[in-house]
């Protein structure tokens, strides 16, 4: 059994889809904080089976050790974290506690029942402003803002861990670069609260007519059209990686950090064509100042998981446009929360 902490979440909810179809019986625990329980039928929906979710928090010790010892849990996946870069730096307390102390709890009661396995959702984030690109695994790490903190702190605990006990911790460390799409189904995507802070679901917002225009947020950094460049890269191939990443600490114990990205660098002007292409909808945009803390350019080598965890990214940026596409017009016209 595979514990899921945020299986209800975006990235979280795929996974259980992959696991699903590797055949993997999976858990998931969530507090729902950042997610609606109508994910658990929709899942279900998909994977054809009725998905169990416990409902509680990473850091309640008691209630995860029961879990993983009621449940013969052999290893656990870690999305459970606060994901906002702009409210962690206004709200960096909250971010530490729940990401980073959240995380310490969850190894604690891992440790108790003794289970070593751990997938952990990290982030290209912790590379901060790169000095160049394609980034390998052994670039520096300085992530720019408490959130990236979170994630750079939680790597270096789970890394002592293994440093402590190699026989017993088998972890591996993902530094994901920027999911986006949905699962083909449209039943499941990303349904962020409020106005989206990521590129892909604001777009769709727009083709949608929830929003008049797209502001973009630069068009003098120096890259091929101005605007930014990132590796986008879908979701199913993000969540496949996982069950890789689970496959390779299940051959071999100890420590793994690997990038999963498509290793494609896209510029926003281009996302957005491909977006209009998909949806067939006008995006209409504003060309604004730079936000605060971005990179001109980011976007991964993916060598590493494709020699070391056999898994490289297979679908194209036509097909996450096309899926994050398809699952923003269904979750809206199937959840009366939507507008
Ligand atoms: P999400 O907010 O959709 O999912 C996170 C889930 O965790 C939510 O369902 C939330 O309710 C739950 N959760 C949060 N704190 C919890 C706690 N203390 N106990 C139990 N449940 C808790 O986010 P996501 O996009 O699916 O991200 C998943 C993971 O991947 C996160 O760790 C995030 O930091 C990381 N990540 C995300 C991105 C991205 O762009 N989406 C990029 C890199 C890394
Ligand atoms: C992508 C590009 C923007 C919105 C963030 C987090 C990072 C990681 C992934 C978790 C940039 C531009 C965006 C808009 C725009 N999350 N943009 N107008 O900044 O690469 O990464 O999400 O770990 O930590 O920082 O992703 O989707 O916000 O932006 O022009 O309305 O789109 O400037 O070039 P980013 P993003």
């Amino acid at each position: 059994m595979i514990l899921v902490t945020g299986g209800a979440g975006y990235i979280g909810s795929h996974t259980c889809v992959a696991l699903a179809q590797a055949g993997r019986d999976f858990l998931i625990l969530d507090n729902f904080s950042n997610s609606k329980r109508s994910v658990l039928e929709r899942l279900s929906k998909i994977v054809d089976f009725e998905v169990r979710c416990v409902e509680g928090d990473v850091s309640d010790v008691g209630l995860v050790t029961r879990l993983l010892e009621e449940q013969k849990v052999s290893a656990v996946i870690h999305f459970a974290a606060l994901k906002a870069v702009g409210e962690s730096v206004e709200q960096p307390l909250r971010y530490y506690r729940n990401n980073v102390a959240g995380s310490i709890t969850l190894s604690e009661a891992m440790r108790l029942a003794g289970v070593g396995t751990i997938v952990f959702s990290s982030s290209a984030t912790v590379y901060g402003d790169p000095a160049s690109v394609p980034i390998t695994e052994d670039f520096p790490l300085c992530p720019t803002n408490p959130y990236g903190r979170t994630k750079l702190f939680t790597e270096q605990t789970l890394a002592d861990l293994v440093t402590s006990e190699p026989d017993f911790w088998r972890v591996a460390r993902l530094r994901y670069f920027n999911p986006a799409g949905a699962h083909e189904s449209g039943l499941i995507g990303e349904d962020p609260q409020g106005v989206p802070n990521n590129l892909v679901p604001f777009v769709a917002q727009v083709a949608s007519g929830q929003r008049p225009f797209l502001s973009v947020w630069g068009n003098d950094y120096p890259t091929r059209d101005g605007t930014g460049v990132r590796d986008y890269i879908h979701v199913m191939d993000l969540a496949e990686g996982h069950v890789a990443a689970l496959e390779h600490l299940e051959r071999c114990p100890g420590l793994v950090t690997s990038n999963l990205g498509a290793g494609r660098g896209v510029s926003v002007l281009e996302l957005v064509g491909e977006f209009e292409r998909a949806s067939g909808r006008k995006i209409p945009l504003q060309i604004g100042p730079r936000r605060a803390g971005d990179v001109a350019e980011c976007w991964a080598d993916p060598r590493h998981a494709e020699q070391v965890l056999g898994w490289r990214a297979g679908r194209g940026l036509s097909q996450i446009c096309k899926d994050a596409w398809l699952s923003a017009t269904k979750i809206r016209i199937d959840d009366p929360d939507k507008g």
